[in-house]
Protein backbone atom coordinates (compact mmCIF):
# COMPACT_ATOMS: atom_id res chain seq x y z
CA UNK A 1 0.00 0.00 0.00
CA UNK A 2 1.55 3.41 -1.12
CA UNK A 3 0.97 6.18 1.52
CA UNK A 4 2.95 8.44 3.58
CA UNK A 5 4.11 5.87 5.89
CA UNK A 6 5.25 3.55 2.91
CA UNK A 7 6.34 6.96 1.23
CA UNK A 8 8.50 8.13 4.21
CA UNK A 9 10.37 4.75 4.37
CA UNK A 10 11.70 5.46 1.10
CA UNK A 11 14.26 8.30 2.35
CA UNK A 12 17.32 6.83 3.93
CA UNK A 13 18.12 7.50 7.31
CA UNK A 14 21.15 10.06 7.44
CA UNK A 15 23.82 6.74 8.47
CA UNK A 16 22.67 5.05 5.62
CA UNK A 17 23.44 7.12 2.57
CA UNK A 18 25.34 5.11 0.42
CA UNK A 19 28.80 6.05 0.17
CA UNK A 20 29.87 5.99 -3.52
CA UNK A 21 26.57 8.37 -3.99
CA UNK A 22 27.46 10.57 -1.00
CA UNK A 23 28.39 14.57 -2.00
CA UNK A 24 32.35 14.37 -0.95
CA UNK A 25 31.68 17.24 1.03
CA UNK A 26 29.08 19.81 0.76
CA UNK A 27 30.07 22.99 -1.23
CA UNK A 28 30.06 26.27 0.64
CA UNK A 29 30.79 28.55 -2.71
CA UNK A 30 32.07 31.95 -1.73
CA UNK A 31 33.34 32.42 -4.90
CA UNK A 32 31.59 34.11 -8.32
CA UNK A 33 33.67 35.01 -12.32
CA UNK A 34 33.46 38.83 -12.84
CA UNK A 35 35.54 40.63 -15.12
CA UNK A 36 38.45 37.43 -15.80
CA UNK A 37 39.05 37.09 -11.80
CA UNK A 38 37.18 34.65 -9.47
CA UNK A 39 36.08 37.22 -7.15
CA UNK A 40 35.54 36.49 -3.16
CA UNK A 41 32.13 37.23 -1.36
CA UNK A 42 31.84 37.39 2.21
CA UNK A 43 28.03 38.19 2.01
CA UNK A 44 25.22 36.62 3.13
CA UNK A 45 24.96 33.21 1.76
CA UNK A 46 21.42 30.77 1.06
CA UNK A 47 21.60 27.38 2.00
CA UNK A 48 21.00 24.63 -0.58
CA UNK A 49 19.04 22.33 0.49
CA UNK A 50 18.34 18.56 -1.81
CA UNK A 51 15.38 17.24 -2.89
CA UNK A 52 16.29 14.38 -0.98
CA UNK A 53 15.36 14.58 2.80
CA UNK A 54 16.88 11.69 5.50
CA UNK A 55 14.90 10.38 8.27
CA UNK A 56 16.00 11.67 11.65
CA UNK A 57 16.43 9.79 15.05
CA UNK A 58 12.75 11.33 16.09
CA UNK A 59 11.12 10.28 12.88
CA UNK A 60 10.98 13.47 11.20
CA UNK A 61 12.10 13.96 7.21
CA UNK A 62 14.41 16.44 6.86
CA UNK A 63 15.80 17.63 3.40
CA UNK A 64 19.58 16.76 3.08
CA UNK A 65 21.88 20.33 3.36
CA UNK A 66 24.33 20.35 0.36
CA UNK A 67 26.31 23.41 0.90
CA UNK A 68 25.19 27.30 0.08
CA UNK A 69 26.36 29.65 -2.41
CA UNK A 70 26.27 33.50 -2.39
CA UNK A 71 23.28 36.05 -2.20
CA UNK A 72 24.79 39.07 -4.16
CA UNK A 73 23.01 42.34 -4.70
CA UNK A 74 22.54 45.39 -7.10
CA UNK A 75 26.16 46.02 -7.03
CA UNK A 76 27.78 42.94 -8.24
CA UNK A 77 25.46 42.94 -10.99
CA UNK A 78 25.90 46.11 -11.97
CA UNK A 79 29.71 44.74 -11.60
CA UNK A 80 28.96 41.58 -13.66
CA UNK A 81 27.14 43.28 -16.26
CA UNK A 82 29.60 46.53 -16.60
CA UNK A 83 32.48 43.74 -17.35
CA UNK A 84 30.20 42.50 -20.28
CA UNK A 85 29.45 44.93 -21.60
CA UNK A 86 33.49 46.35 -21.29
CA UNK A 87 34.39 42.82 -22.70
CA UNK A 88 32.29 43.30 -26.07
CA UNK A 89 33.70 47.05 -26.10
CA UNK A 90 31.07 48.32 -28.89
CA UNK A 91 32.30 44.85 -31.23
CA UNK A 92 35.87 45.71 -30.96
CA UNK A 93 36.75 43.44 -27.46
CA UNK A 94 38.83 40.63 -28.12
CA UNK A 95 36.00 38.02 -27.93
CA UNK A 96 33.58 39.70 -30.36
CA UNK A 97 36.61 40.46 -33.27
CA UNK A 98 38.33 37.10 -32.61
CA UNK A 99 38.56 34.09 -35.73
CA UNK A 100 35.65 31.96 -35.47
CA UNK A 101 38.75 29.31 -35.49
CA UNK A 102 39.74 31.38 -32.41
CA UNK A 103 36.18 30.93 -30.65
CA UNK A 104 36.39 27.54 -31.45
CA UNK A 105 39.96 27.12 -29.50
CA UNK A 106 38.67 28.47 -26.59
CA UNK A 107 35.54 26.80 -26.52
CA UNK A 108 37.32 23.06 -26.78
CA UNK A 109 39.23 24.29 -24.21
CA UNK A 110 36.53 24.81 -22.39
CA UNK A 111 34.31 21.41 -22.80
CA UNK A 112 37.86 19.55 -22.08
CA UNK A 113 37.97 21.10 -18.73
CA UNK A 114 34.47 20.46 -18.24
CA UNK A 115 34.91 16.89 -19.10
CA UNK A 116 36.99 16.61 -16.88
CA UNK A 117 34.40 17.55 -14.38
CA UNK A 118 31.84 15.03 -15.18
CA UNK A 119 31.46 13.56 -11.65
CA UNK A 120 31.44 16.52 -9.96
CA UNK A 121 28.54 17.89 -11.88
CA UNK A 122 26.30 15.01 -12.42
CA UNK A 123 26.70 14.47 -8.94
CA UNK A 124 25.66 17.89 -7.86
CA UNK A 125 22.88 17.68 -10.66
CA UNK A 126 21.59 14.73 -8.71
CA UNK A 127 21.88 16.30 -5.42
CA UNK A 128 20.46 19.35 -6.18
CA UNK A 129 17.40 18.78 -8.09
CA UNK A 130 16.90 15.15 -7.62
CA UNK A 131 17.20 13.51 -11.08
CA UNK A 132 18.10 10.43 -11.17
CA UNK A 133 21.65 9.43 -11.30
CA UNK A 134 21.45 8.09 -15.00
CA UNK A 135 19.17 11.11 -16.33
CA UNK A 136 21.82 13.39 -14.84
CA UNK A 137 24.69 11.63 -16.60
CA UNK A 138 22.69 11.80 -19.88
CA UNK A 139 21.83 15.89 -19.10
CA UNK A 140 25.80 16.31 -18.80
CA UNK A 141 26.77 13.29 -21.91
CA UNK A 142 24.08 15.31 -23.89
CA UNK A 143 25.53 18.37 -23.05
CA UNK A 144 28.50 17.83 -24.31
CA UNK A 145 27.51 16.05 -27.31
CA UNK A 146 25.71 19.54 -28.34
CA UNK A 147 28.25 21.80 -27.80
CA UNK A 148 30.96 19.19 -30.01
CA UNK A 149 27.84 19.53 -32.58
CA UNK A 150 27.60 23.12 -32.31
CA UNK A 151 30.87 23.54 -33.01
CA UNK A 152 30.20 21.70 -35.74
CA UNK A 153 27.78 23.86 -37.46
CA UNK A 154 29.91 27.01 -37.01
CA UNK A 155 32.01 25.38 -38.82
CA UNK A 156 30.02 24.51 -41.91
CA UNK A 157 28.13 27.87 -41.34
CA UNK A 158 31.07 30.31 -41.18
CA UNK A 159 32.62 28.04 -44.03
CA UNK A 160 30.51 28.54 -46.08
CA UNK A 161 30.29 32.41 -45.85
CA UNK A 162 33.79 32.23 -46.84
CA UNK A 163 33.26 33.32 -50.22
CA UNK A 164 32.54 36.70 -52.26
CA UNK A 165 29.29 36.92 -53.92
CA UNK A 166 28.61 38.88 -57.20
CA UNK A 167 24.82 39.99 -58.11
CA UNK A 168 24.20 42.79 -60.54
CA UNK A 169 27.93 44.51 -60.37
CA UNK A 170 27.91 44.19 -56.54
CA UNK A 171 30.05 42.64 -54.88
CA UNK A 172 29.68 40.93 -50.95
CA UNK A 173 30.52 39.20 -48.37
CA UNK A 174 28.03 37.83 -46.13
CA UNK A 175 28.75 36.77 -42.44
CA UNK A 176 26.97 35.94 -38.84
CA UNK A 177 28.19 38.86 -36.48
CA UNK A 178 27.68 38.52 -32.30
CA UNK A 179 24.71 40.74 -31.31
CA UNK A 180 26.47 42.34 -27.55
CA UNK A 181 25.60 41.17 -24.30
CA UNK A 182 23.64 38.05 -23.45
CA UNK A 183 21.85 37.63 -20.66
CA UNK A 184 21.45 33.98 -20.09
CA UNK A 185 18.71 32.23 -17.26
CA UNK A 186 18.37 28.52 -17.62
CA UNK A 187 15.56 26.24 -15.13
CA UNK A 188 15.70 23.77 -12.72
CA UNK A 189 14.89 21.14 -14.56
CA UNK A 190 17.66 20.80 -17.35
CA UNK A 191 19.80 23.12 -15.28
CA UNK A 192 22.81 22.69 -17.30
CA UNK A 193 21.81 21.05 -20.67
CA UNK A 194 19.41 23.80 -21.27
CA UNK A 195 21.25 26.95 -19.67
CA UNK A 196 24.10 25.75 -22.01
CA UNK A 197 22.27 25.32 -24.76
CA UNK A 198 21.56 29.27 -25.05
CA UNK A 199 25.20 30.21 -23.26
CA UNK A 200 27.18 28.22 -25.81
CA UNK A 201 26.21 29.30 -29.25
CA UNK A 202 25.52 33.08 -27.55
CA UNK A 203 29.49 32.28 -26.82
CA UNK A 204 30.69 31.07 -30.06
CA UNK A 205 28.82 33.66 -32.25
CA UNK A 206 31.21 35.90 -30.45
CA UNK A 207 28.79 37.82 -27.37
CA UNK A 208 29.86 38.31 -24.12
CA UNK A 209 27.39 36.85 -21.63
CA UNK A 210 26.33 37.30 -18.05
CA UNK A 211 24.99 34.03 -16.77
CA UNK A 212 22.72 33.68 -13.84
CA UNK A 213 22.17 30.16 -12.84
CA UNK A 214 18.53 28.67 -11.91
CA UNK A 215 16.93 28.83 -8.91
CA UNK A 216 17.62 24.85 -7.97
CA UNK A 217 20.66 23.92 -9.64
CA UNK A 218 22.99 26.59 -9.09
CA UNK A 219 26.07 24.73 -7.35
CA UNK A 220 26.74 22.76 -10.15
CA UNK A 221 28.21 26.11 -12.22
CA UNK A 222 30.68 26.14 -9.06
CA UNK A 223 33.19 23.72 -10.54
CA UNK A 224 32.97 25.29 -14.14
CA UNK A 225 33.97 28.84 -12.96
CA UNK A 226 37.74 28.37 -12.88
CA UNK A 227 37.20 26.66 -16.59
CA UNK A 228 35.23 29.68 -17.79
CA UNK A 229 37.74 31.76 -16.68
CA UNK A 230 40.76 30.05 -17.93
CA UNK A 231 38.93 29.21 -21.22
CA UNK A 232 37.91 32.82 -22.14
CA UNK A 233 38.98 35.84 -22.17
CA UNK A 234 38.48 38.42 -19.19
CA UNK A 235 34.58 39.13 -18.89
CA UNK A 236 33.37 37.10 -21.59
CA UNK A 237 31.79 34.99 -19.02
CA UNK A 238 30.10 36.77 -15.59
CA UNK A 239 28.36 34.98 -13.52
CA UNK A 240 25.72 36.64 -10.79
CA UNK A 241 24.27 34.99 -7.54
CA UNK A 242 21.29 36.52 -6.53
CA UNK A 243 17.74 36.86 -6.28
CA UNK A 244 16.59 37.45 -9.89
CA UNK A 245 13.82 39.87 -9.26
CA UNK A 246 16.08 42.23 -7.74
CA UNK A 247 18.62 42.00 -10.37
CA UNK A 248 17.08 41.27 -13.57
CA UNK A 249 14.81 43.76 -14.26
CA UNK A 250 17.37 46.00 -13.50
CA UNK A 251 20.18 44.68 -15.98
CA UNK A 252 17.05 44.82 -18.15
CA UNK A 253 16.12 48.89 -17.16
CA UNK A 254 19.77 49.44 -18.02
CA UNK A 255 19.55 48.99 -21.67
CA UNK A 256 23.10 47.40 -21.12
CA UNK A 257 21.94 43.88 -22.08
CA UNK A 258 21.18 43.49 -25.89
CA UNK A 259 19.62 39.78 -25.59
CA UNK A 260 17.51 38.00 -23.16
CA UNK A 261 18.12 34.38 -23.26
CA UNK A 262 15.05 33.18 -20.70
CA UNK A 263 14.05 29.33 -20.39
CA UNK A 264 11.15 29.87 -17.73
CA UNK A 265 8.09 31.14 -17.62
CA UNK A 266 6.07 33.52 -19.46
CA UNK A 267 4.91 35.68 -17.04
CA UNK A 268 8.36 36.53 -16.12
CA UNK A 269 9.58 37.11 -20.06
CA UNK A 270 7.16 39.30 -20.79
CA UNK A 271 7.71 41.36 -17.41
CA UNK A 272 11.45 41.26 -18.26
CA UNK A 273 10.67 42.15 -21.99
CA UNK A 274 9.27 45.48 -20.76
CA UNK A 275 11.75 46.72 -18.33
CA UNK A 276 14.30 47.34 -21.55
CA UNK A 277 14.03 51.23 -22.73
CA UNK A 278 14.28 50.34 -26.28
CA UNK A 279 12.39 47.40 -26.59
CA UNK A 280 13.10 47.01 -30.58
CA UNK A 281 16.90 46.87 -28.83
CA UNK A 282 16.39 43.85 -27.27
CA UNK A 283 16.35 40.05 -28.79
CA UNK A 284 14.41 37.83 -27.22
CA UNK A 285 15.13 34.00 -27.33
CA UNK A 286 12.42 32.32 -25.32
CA UNK A 287 11.94 28.75 -24.11
CA UNK A 288 8.61 29.35 -21.73
CA UNK A 289 5.82 27.47 -20.64
CA UNK A 290 3.93 24.33 -22.35
CA UNK A 291 0.89 22.17 -21.56
CA UNK A 292 1.73 19.55 -24.66
CA UNK A 293 -1.33 17.27 -25.29
CA UNK A 294 -1.44 13.24 -26.13
CA UNK A 295 -4.59 12.18 -28.37
CA UNK A 296 -5.57 9.20 -28.43
CA UNK A 297 -7.29 8.32 -31.58
CA UNK A 298 -9.87 4.97 -31.00
CA UNK A 299 -8.06 2.51 -33.18
CA UNK A 300 -4.16 3.28 -31.50
CA UNK A 301 -2.05 0.88 -30.65
CA UNK A 302 -2.89 0.93 -27.25
CA UNK A 303 -0.13 -0.48 -25.88
CA UNK A 304 2.05 1.83 -27.44
CA UNK A 305 -0.04 5.06 -26.44
CA UNK A 306 0.85 3.67 -22.67
CA UNK A 307 3.98 3.34 -23.09
CA UNK A 308 4.57 6.85 -24.60
CA UNK A 309 2.13 8.82 -22.22
CA UNK A 310 3.70 7.24 -19.27
CA UNK A 311 7.10 8.23 -20.51
CA UNK A 312 5.80 11.50 -21.68
CA UNK A 313 3.85 12.10 -18.50
CA UNK A 314 6.37 11.29 -15.56
CA UNK A 315 9.91 10.89 -17.14
CA UNK A 316 11.71 13.18 -14.63
CA UNK A 317 8.39 13.31 -12.49
CA UNK A 318 6.71 15.31 -15.00
CA UNK A 319 9.33 18.25 -14.37
CA UNK A 320 10.28 18.40 -18.42
CA UNK A 321 8.70 21.22 -21.00
CA UNK A 322 8.34 18.54 -23.29
CA UNK A 323 6.44 16.64 -20.72
CA UNK A 324 2.77 15.54 -22.32
CA UNK A 325 0.64 17.43 -19.94
CA UNK A 326 -2.65 16.76 -20.31
CA UNK A 327 -4.18 13.20 -22.15
CA UNK A 328 -7.22 13.51 -24.40
CA UNK A 329 -8.19 9.71 -24.94
CA UNK A 330 -10.97 8.69 -26.82
CA UNK A 331 -14.22 7.66 -24.70
CA UNK A 332 -14.53 4.30 -26.37
CA UNK A 333 -11.14 3.03 -25.31
CA UNK A 334 -10.76 5.70 -22.06
CA UNK A 335 -11.72 2.62 -19.49
CA UNK A 336 -8.99 0.26 -21.13
CA UNK A 337 -6.27 2.96 -21.39
CA UNK A 338 -7.04 3.85 -18.18
CA UNK A 339 -6.77 0.16 -16.82
CA UNK A 340 -3.48 -0.52 -18.73
CA UNK A 341 -1.94 3.34 -17.41
CA UNK A 342 -2.43 2.78 -14.30
CA UNK A 343 -1.03 -0.72 -14.07
CA UNK A 344 2.58 0.23 -16.05
CA UNK A 345 2.26 3.29 -13.57
CA UNK A 346 2.06 0.87 -10.82
CA UNK A 347 5.65 -0.89 -11.92
CA UNK A 348 7.33 2.20 -11.79
CA UNK A 349 9.87 2.31 -9.10
CA UNK A 350 10.17 5.23 -6.82
CA UNK A 351 12.84 6.05 -4.83
CA UNK A 352 15.90 8.30 -4.07
CA UNK A 353 17.72 9.33 -7.44
CA UNK A 354 21.09 7.15 -7.47
CA UNK A 355 19.15 3.80 -7.05
CA UNK A 356 18.98 2.00 -10.54
CA UNK A 357 15.95 1.72 -12.40
CA UNK A 358 14.20 4.78 -10.41
CA UNK A 359 11.72 6.27 -12.42
CA UNK A 360 10.12 8.74 -9.73
CA UNK A 361 11.86 10.49 -7.11
CA UNK A 362 11.98 13.65 -4.71
CA UNK A 363 10.79 16.73 -6.28
CA UNK A 364 12.79 20.35 -5.36
CA UNK A 365 10.27 21.47 -2.39
CA UNK A 366 7.37 20.93 -0.05
CA UNK A 367 5.55 23.45 -1.78
CA UNK A 368 6.09 21.22 -5.07
CA UNK A 369 4.21 18.83 -3.00
CA UNK A 370 1.58 21.24 -2.00
CA UNK A 371 1.11 22.44 -5.42
CA UNK A 372 0.37 19.06 -6.95
CA UNK A 373 -2.02 18.32 -3.77
CA UNK A 374 -3.79 21.66 -4.19
CA UNK A 375 -4.32 21.08 -7.78
CA UNK A 376 -5.66 17.45 -6.83
CA UNK A 377 -7.87 18.83 -4.58
CA UNK A 378 -9.58 21.37 -6.64
CA UNK A 379 -10.08 18.19 -9.79
CA UNK A 380 -11.59 16.32 -7.13
CA UNK A 381 -14.11 19.08 -5.27
CA UNK A 382 -15.72 19.83 -9.32
CA UNK A 383 -15.92 16.14 -10.00
CA UNK A 384 -12.83 14.20 -10.96
CA UNK A 385 -11.10 10.88 -8.96
CA UNK A 386 -7.69 9.66 -8.65
CA UNK A 387 -7.99 6.73 -10.68
CA UNK A 388 -4.67 5.16 -9.27
CA UNK A 389 -4.02 3.60 -6.05
CA UNK A 390 -1.94 5.94 -4.16
CA UNK A 391 -2.13 8.87 -6.38
CA UNK A 392 -1.21 12.01 -4.75
CA UNK A 393 0.16 10.02 -1.38
CA UNK A 394 3.12 12.42 -0.55
CA UNK A 395 5.72 12.61 2.50
CA UNK A 396 7.62 16.11 2.43
CA UNK A 397 8.69 16.45 -1.17
CA UNK A 398 8.44 12.83 -2.54
CA UNK A 399 4.91 12.66 -4.52
CA UNK A 400 3.32 9.86 -5.33
CA UNK A 401 1.99 10.26 -9.13
CA UNK A 402 -1.85 10.61 -9.96
CA UNK A 403 -3.75 9.89 -12.46
CA UNK A 404 -6.95 12.39 -12.26
CA UNK A 405 -10.13 11.83 -14.30
CA UNK A 406 -12.11 13.13 -15.93
CA UNK A 407 -10.68 16.85 -16.24
CA UNK A 408 -12.76 19.04 -17.23
CA UNK A 409 -12.90 22.90 -18.20
CA UNK A 410 -12.87 25.22 -15.00
CA UNK A 411 -10.05 22.74 -13.04
CA UNK A 412 -6.63 24.18 -12.79
CA UNK A 413 -5.27 20.53 -13.87
CA UNK A 414 -7.46 21.52 -17.30
CA UNK A 415 -5.08 24.32 -18.41
CA UNK A 416 -2.12 25.28 -15.59
CA UNK A 417 1.22 23.47 -16.56
CA UNK A 418 1.43 21.19 -13.54
CA UNK A 419 4.93 20.53 -14.08
CA UNK A 420 5.11 17.42 -11.76
CA UNK A 421 3.89 13.99 -11.35
CA UNK A 422 0.12 14.40 -11.93
CA UNK A 423 -1.87 13.30 -15.28
CA UNK A 424 -4.73 14.57 -16.08
CA UNK A 425 -6.89 12.59 -18.66
CA UNK A 426 -9.84 13.53 -20.53
CA UNK A 427 -11.88 11.75 -22.51
CA UNK A 428 -13.57 13.10 -26.15
CA UNK A 429 -16.24 12.08 -28.45
CA UNK A 430 -15.21 13.76 -31.93
CA UNK A 431 -11.91 14.58 -33.02
CA UNK A 432 -13.23 18.27 -33.38
CA UNK A 433 -13.35 18.50 -29.34
CA UNK A 434 -9.64 17.10 -28.98
CA UNK A 435 -8.28 19.82 -31.59
CA UNK A 436 -10.63 22.50 -29.85
CA UNK A 437 -8.24 22.04 -26.95
CA UNK A 438 -5.02 22.24 -28.34
CA UNK A 439 -6.88 25.58 -30.31
CA UNK A 440 -7.71 27.48 -27.30
CA UNK A 441 -4.78 26.74 -25.35
CA UNK A 442 -2.36 29.18 -24.26
CA UNK A 443 0.66 27.28 -25.29
CA UNK A 444 2.08 25.95 -28.71
CA UNK A 445 4.94 24.18 -28.12
CA UNK A 446 3.70 19.91 -29.30
CA UNK A 447 1.34 17.56 -29.40
CA UNK A 448 1.46 13.56 -29.38
CA UNK A 449 -1.20 11.76 -31.78
CA UNK A 450 -1.63 8.23 -31.23
CA UNK A 451 -3.91 6.27 -34.08
CA UNK A 452 -3.50 3.87 -37.04
CA UNK A 453 -5.46 5.46 -40.00
CA UNK A 454 -3.69 7.42 -42.28
CA UNK A 455 -6.64 9.39 -43.46
CA UNK A 456 -7.58 10.44 -39.23
CA UNK A 457 -3.82 11.00 -38.87
CA UNK A 458 -2.96 12.79 -42.00
CA UNK A 459 -6.56 15.19 -41.82
CA UNK A 460 -4.87 15.94 -38.20
CA UNK A 461 -1.65 16.63 -38.92
CA UNK A 462 -2.42 19.68 -40.99
CA UNK A 463 -4.69 21.69 -38.54
CA UNK A 464 -2.18 20.97 -35.97
CA UNK A 465 1.06 21.54 -37.23
CA UNK A 466 -0.60 25.34 -37.46
CA UNK A 467 -0.98 25.15 -33.71
CA UNK A 468 2.63 23.94 -32.37
CA UNK A 469 5.80 23.49 -34.07
CA UNK A 470 6.15 19.58 -33.33
CA UNK A 471 3.14 17.25 -34.17
CA UNK A 472 4.69 13.36 -32.99
CA UNK A 473 2.70 10.72 -34.48
CA UNK A 474 2.70 7.57 -32.20
CA UNK A 475 5.52 8.87 -29.73
CA UNK A 476 5.92 11.11 -26.62
CA UNK A 477 7.28 14.77 -27.06
CA UNK A 478 10.51 15.67 -26.95
CA UNK A 479 12.98 17.89 -27.67
CA UNK A 480 15.57 15.77 -29.06
CA UNK A 481 17.44 14.95 -31.47
CA UNK A 482 19.03 18.13 -30.96
CA UNK A 483 19.34 18.73 -34.74
CA UNK A 484 15.77 19.46 -35.20
CA UNK A 485 13.98 22.83 -34.42
CA UNK A 486 12.85 23.37 -31.10
CA UNK A 487 10.46 26.03 -31.11
CA UNK A 488 6.78 26.95 -29.93
CA UNK A 489 4.34 29.11 -30.50
CA UNK A 490 2.00 31.61 -28.41
CA UNK A 491 3.29 31.46 -25.05
CA UNK A 492 5.55 28.23 -25.09
CA UNK A 493 8.04 30.04 -26.96
CA UNK A 494 10.41 32.65 -28.94
CA UNK A 495 13.01 31.95 -31.14
CA UNK A 496 14.08 28.39 -32.71
CA UNK A 497 16.68 26.37 -30.67
CA UNK A 498 18.33 23.66 -32.44
CA UNK A 499 22.26 23.24 -32.79
CA UNK A 500 22.47 25.27 -36.17
CA UNK A 501 19.21 27.58 -35.55
CA UNK A 502 20.97 28.69 -32.07
CA UNK A 503 23.64 30.10 -33.98
CA UNK A 504 21.49 32.28 -35.54
CA UNK A 505 19.27 33.27 -32.69
CA UNK A 506 22.77 34.45 -30.91
CA UNK A 507 23.89 36.64 -34.06
CA UNK A 508 22.92 38.91 -37.21
CA UNK A 509 24.40 39.17 -40.65
CA UNK A 510 26.42 42.01 -41.42
CA UNK A 511 28.09 42.25 -44.87
CA UNK A 512 30.73 44.06 -46.88
CA UNK A 513 29.57 45.35 -50.29
CA UNK A 514 31.88 47.13 -53.03
CA UNK A 515 31.43 47.83 -56.46
CA UNK A 516 32.61 45.19 -58.87
CA UNK A 517 35.56 47.68 -60.41
CA UNK A 518 39.13 46.38 -61.04
CA UNK A 519 40.46 48.92 -57.69
CA UNK A 520 37.80 47.38 -55.61
CA UNK A 521 38.44 43.84 -56.83
CA UNK A 522 42.23 44.01 -56.21
CA UNK A 523 41.44 45.84 -52.91
CA UNK A 524 39.20 43.04 -51.37
CA UNK A 525 42.36 40.60 -52.90
CA UNK A 526 45.12 42.08 -51.32
CA UNK A 527 42.95 42.20 -47.88
CA UNK A 528 42.38 38.31 -48.25
CA UNK A 529 45.91 37.48 -49.31
CA UNK A 530 47.56 39.53 -46.78
CA UNK A 531 45.49 38.76 -44.08
CA UNK A 532 43.99 42.29 -43.02
CA UNK A 533 40.72 41.36 -41.98
CA UNK A 534 39.21 38.77 -40.08
CA UNK A 535 35.78 39.45 -41.63
CA UNK A 536 36.85 39.78 -45.33
CA UNK A 537 38.55 36.36 -45.51
CA UNK A 538 38.07 33.31 -47.67
CA UNK A 539 39.63 30.87 -45.29
CA UNK A 540 38.30 27.68 -44.32
CA UNK A 541 38.59 25.72 -40.94
CA UNK A 542 39.08 22.19 -41.07
O1 LIG B 1 12.34 20.86 -20.32
C1 LIG B 1 12.47 20.91 -21.56
C2 LIG B 1 13.55 20.12 -22.20
O2 LIG B 1 14.22 20.83 -23.19
C3 LIG B 1 12.98 18.89 -22.76
O3 LIG B 1 13.95 18.11 -23.32
O4 LIG B 1 12.32 16.55 -24.35
O5 LIG B 1 14.72 16.01 -24.27
O6 LIG B 1 13.36 16.00 -22.18
P1 LIG B 1 13.56 16.58 -23.54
Amino acid sequence: MIDSHSLKRLFPSNGTLPDEHRLAAQIQQRTYLVDGRLQTWDGPCKTVLSPVCTTLADGTVQQVPIGSYPVMGEAQSDAALDAAVVAYDNGRGKWPTMTVAGRIACMQKFVKGMVERRQAIVSLIMWEIGKSLADSRKEFDRTVEYIQATIEALKDMDNGHSRFTVVEGTIGQVRRTPLGVVLCMGPYNYPLNETFCTLIPALLMGNTVVLKPPQYGTLLFEPLLEVFRDAFPRGVVNTIYAPGELVVPRMLASGKVNVLALIGSSRVAEHLKKQHPKSHRLRAVLGLDAKNAAIVLPDADLDLAVKECLLGALSFNGQRCTALKMLIVHRTIVDAFLDRFTAELAQLKIGMPWESGVHITPLPGPHRTAYMTDAIEDALAQGARVVNEGGGAFCSTLFYPAVVYPVREGMKLYREEQFGPVVPVMAFDTVEEALDYVITSDHGQQVSIFGSDANQIGALVDPLVNQVCRVNINCQCQRGPDVFPFAGRKDSAEGTLSVADALRAFSIRSMVATKQTEPNKQLLNAIVREHQSKFINTGFIL
